[in-house]
């Protein structure tokens, strides 16, 4: 009965903690955790302002005339970190699969909390 407990934790452990995890299921992971907010500032200003501008809501062509405050706004935390893991195909919206979902959860909560806030 232990032993049956103990291979059970460890297939589930193996399930979540590999790379074989459809994006919806990390997005959702990722929505689980708590970000800081000033890891998110730092990472955002390196890979997003570019496009996104320092308020999140450049509507320029480089963002396909979308405010992307905008978008945090109308949508989930799910919805909104999918977009990050997966990016949008064929724009220039590309994935942010490769950084660890705790550094996706502290710029969803940048984003979220204090440019769409
Ligand atoms: C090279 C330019 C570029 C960079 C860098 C970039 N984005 Fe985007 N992003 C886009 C474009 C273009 C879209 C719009 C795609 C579309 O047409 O739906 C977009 C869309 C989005 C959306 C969905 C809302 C919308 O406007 O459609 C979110 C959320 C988002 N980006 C967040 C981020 C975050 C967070 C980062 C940094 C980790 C980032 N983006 C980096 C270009 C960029």
């Amino acid at each position: 009965m232990r032993t049956t407990l103990v291979l059970l934790s460890l297939s589930v452990l193996a399930l979540t903690s590999c790379g074989s995890a459809t994006p919806a299921t990390r997005a959702q992971t990722i929505a689980a955790l708590t970000g800081v907010a000033a890891t998110g500032q730092t990472l955002y200003m390196q890979q997003c302002v570019s496009c996104h501008g320092p308020a999140g809501d450049a509507t320029t062509a480089s963002t396909d005339n979308k405010s992307m405050v905008a978008y945090v706004k109308a949508n989930n935390a799910e919805t909104v970190i999918g977009i990050l893991v997966d990016g949008v195909p064929s724009t220039s919206m590309v994935s942010f699969a490769a950084l660890s979902n705790q550094n996706l959860a502290d710029l969803y909560a940048y984003v979220k909390n204090t440019l769409a806030k």
